[in-house]
C-alpha cells in the first residue's frame, strides 16, 4: 500500500434517493445503510434488532429490491433509490390497505418489526404470487416478530389480498391512526 493510499480518507460522498426524496451525505466506507438512514437522515422506518442480518426490522427496497438495510453498506447506496416504510401510507395521510389490515388483524403488539414485515408483505403482494398462508409465511420467515404469535400478520396480508378473514373477536375496522410508517424508535 502506498503512502497516498495509506492517507486517503475514509469518507465518501453519496447522493439517494430515499423515499422519493434526494438526499446526501458523506460516510464511511463501514457506515451501514441503516445506521446512516436512521442517524443521519433521521428516517426511523427501518428499525434496527440485530444489526446481524437475522430479524428482518431494518428491510427496505433498494432499487427494486428487498433487502436487510444492515447488510447493505451506505457507500454502496450511491445513486440509488430506498424506499422505507414511511413511504407505504399516502402522501395525504390515510394508511394504504395492508397497514389498515394490521390495524384491523391485531398483526403488531410493540410494532418494533412492523416495517420491516410491511416491507416484506409488500414485495410479496406486488409480486403477483397466490397469496395463501404458506406462501405469507414463507416470505416472511426472514422477519422476525417476538410479539404477535404471526397469525395475526399472515391474516392481515392475506386480508389485503381479498380473502375473507375474519376480524379478531370484537374488532370493528378501523383505518385510521399513525403507527404504521416506521414510528419514532
Ligand atoms: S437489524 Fe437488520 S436484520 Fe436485524
Ligand atoms: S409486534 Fe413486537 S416485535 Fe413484532
Amino acid at each position: 500500500m502506498t503512502d497516498t493510499q495509506h492517507d486517503a480518507p475514509d469518507v465518501h460522498a453519496i447522493t439517494v434517493d430515499v423515499d422519493g426524496t434526494t438526499e446526501r451525505g458523506v460516510v464511511s466506507s463501514r457506515t451501514l445503510l441503516v445506521h446512516w438512514l436512521r442517524d443521519e437522515l433521521d428516517r426511523r422506518g427501518p428499525k434496527i434488532g440485530c444489526d446481524t442480518g437475522n430479524c428482518g426490522a431494518c428491510t427496505i427496497q433498494w432499487d427494486g429490491l428487498l433487502v436487510k438495510s444492515c447488510m447493505v453498506l451506505a457507500v454502496q447506496a450511491d445513486g440509488t433509490a430506498v424506499t422505507t416504510a414511511a413511504a407505504l401510507a399516502h402522501p395525504d395521510g390515510p394508511l394504504n390497505d395492508l397497514q389498515s389490515s394490521f390495524r384491523e388483524h391485531h398483526a403488531l403488539q410493540c410494532g418494533y418489526c412492523t416495517s420491516g414485515m410491511l416491507m416484506t408483505a409488500t414485495d410479496l403482494l406486488e409480486s403477483g404470487e397466490e397469496i395463501t398462508d404458506h406462501s405469507v409465511r414463507r416470505a416472511l420467515k426472514g422477519n422476525i416478530c417476538r410479539c404477535t404469535g404471526y397469525q395475526g400478520i399472515v391474516n392481515a396480508v392475506r386480508a389485503t389480498a381479498g380473502h375473507d378473514i375474519p376480524l379478531p373477536h370484537g374488532k370493528t375496522p378501523d383505518t385510521h391512526g399513525a403507527g404504521l410508517d416506521g414510528g419514532r424508535s
